[in-house]
């Protein structure tokens, strides 16, 4: 007989390689048994055969981020957390952001401050280095590795944040000389500043005309100047919300040639169009995101990719600017030009829901490439495997039950984030989680959150098996 805390029965498991029917046993918060076993245990859960996955990692988003434009996100750690726990996610990566002439140390003490007691659910960091100095070469961003932020984001593009070509290659070098995974925001900055002065002085500024400032050649032309740098400097690096058919080919063809590219899309490349921009009056400015959301044929090249193993992670990029918020997309007016409109989309709590509900159940993904792109894949990507990630013994017990027979059309009522509006308002879904467990808790029942802020738990990420030397050669 096993003594445990919970018992879940009557699972329907799927995993990123396995399905079968069992009972899963909790002790500790840990996965201590599955499969039929005698069990005595305080609290007893009938999953009553429906589907149960490990609990969703969301390895992009953006909550209590200090932003350079005096812009603030709506999301905090607090209702962030909540927000994604609802929609199955029971891990969060959001970035510590260094600003040029700050420390990164700095920026990574005041994110853990921000985080306070507030997170539902747990969290890594990933960093964004804007300023590379040699201090931050030599000591610091070392350093920071070895006590468990092994993953950075490169910007090619934003003022404030974008490196040069040279500076991206000390940090790919740095990279691979400490076992850290570049992320890599990958857009052309001259091209959009060209085409955005260009547009401008004809008095193109509505928001449709952001996705002509960003064509899919500036963002096709950096994943490959970006898989370039990797290539010359020999180390992996990941290419962040990849949002189409151009980008995607370059990844495809690298990764082909046994180059170890990964890659990123987010709900916002299959779900909306550039004609999401063009919504009456400012109204297209709830969908300026970067890269843009681009035609219905990407859309398809996207699915295509999720298929067949481009991408190894699905994010929300979760970048919760309110619309109707002088503070938010109305940051410098409310009919500003596209090019001040803070950039990003909501979308935490709806990134499994929609993936489960348009790719599994509309049978364009299979259930475990949705377990591998929403949970296995970000948790192996950034470290965090296999306590995350995978429902096996000794695994943290993060575990989703869905209701895959839901009939709901979404609304933003519905939602836990802080943000006005919802960029899929009107979709109508067929999944949604029913209870969400973290560590062995449930912190969602029945669509209510009970968890206690402060429960969630920082994870120190390990560096990553993605970036272990190979020494297989395919040539
Ligand atoms: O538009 C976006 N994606 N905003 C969030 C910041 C980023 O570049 O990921
Ligand atoms: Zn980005
Ligand atoms: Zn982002």
């Amino acid at each position: 007989m096993t003594t445990l805390d919970t018992v879940i029965l009557n699972a329907d498991v799927a995993t990123a390689t396995e399905r079968f029917v069992a009972d899963i046993g909790i002790a500790e918060g840990r996965i201590a048994a599955i499969g039929a076993f005698e069990h005595s245990a305080a609290t007893v859960i009938d999953a009553g055969g429906r589907l149960v996955t490990p609990g969703g990692v969301d390895a992009h988003c953006h909550l209590d981020q200090p932003m350079g434009d005096g812009a603030v996100l709506a999301d905090d750690f607090a209702s962030g957390t909540v927000s994604a726990a609802h929609g199955g996610t029971t891990t969060v990566i959001p970035f510590a952001c260094q600003m040029k002439g700050e420390t990164v140390r700095a920026a990574v003490d005041d994110y853990h401050r921000r985080a306070g007691n507030k997170p539902v659910i747990d969290y890594a960091f990933h960093l964004i280095i804007a300023d590379p100095t040699a201090d931050v070469l030599d000591n610091e961003l070392p350093a920071l590795i070895g006590e468990g932020y092994t993953h950075f984001k490169i910007y090619m593009t934003y003022d404030d944040l974008k490196l040069k070509d040279r500076e991206i290659l000390d940090l790919l070098a740095l990279a691979k000389r400490e076992g850290a995974l570049p992320m890599i925001h990958a857009e052309n900055d001259d091209c959009i500043a060209w085409l955005t002065d260009i547009l401008e002085e004809a008095g193109k500024i509505a928001p449709r005309f952001h996705a002509d400032a960003r064509p899919p050649v500036i963002e096709r032309e950096a994943a490959h100047r970006a898989i370039s740098l990797a290539e010359l400097v020999d180390t992996p690096v990941l290419i962040v919300h990849v949002s189409g058919k151009a980008a995607m080919a370059q990844i495809r063809e690298a990764q082909a040639r046994g180059i170890r590219i990964y890659a990123e899309t987010c709900p916002q490349y299959l779900f909306l169009t550039a004609d999401d921009l063009a919504a009456p009056g400012f109204e297209g400015a709830k969908c300026i995101c970067s890269p843009p959301p681009r035609s219905v044929e990407d859309q398809r090249h996207i699915w295509r990719g999720l298929r067949t193993g481009v991408f190894q992670v699905f994010s929300s990029d979760h970048a919760p600017f309110s619309f109707d918020d002088p503070r938010g997309k109305k940051n410098a007016g409310d009919n500003a030009s596209f090019r001040v409109v803070p950039n990003g989309v909501p979308g935490i709590e709806t990134r499994m829901p929609l993936l489960m509900s348009e790719g599994v159940l509309k049978n364009r993904i299979d259930v475990h490439r949705f377990v591998s792109l929403t949970s296995t894949g970000p948790a192996k990507m950034y470290g965090l495997y296999p306590r995350k990630g995978s429902i096996a013994p000794g695994a943290d017990a993060d575990l989703v039950i869905w209701d895959t027979d839901a009939d709901l059309t979404l609304d933003n009522a519905m939602l836990h984030h802080n943000v006005d509006y919802t960029p899929y308002a009107g979709m109508r879904l067929s999944a949604w989680p029913k209870t969400v467990l973290s560590r062995g808790e449930v912190v969602i029942d029945d669509g209510e959150c009970i968890a206690e802020a402060g429960r969630g738990q920082f994870l120190r990420s390990e560096s990553p098996a993605t970036v272990q030397p190979m020494y297989i050669r395919y040539d």
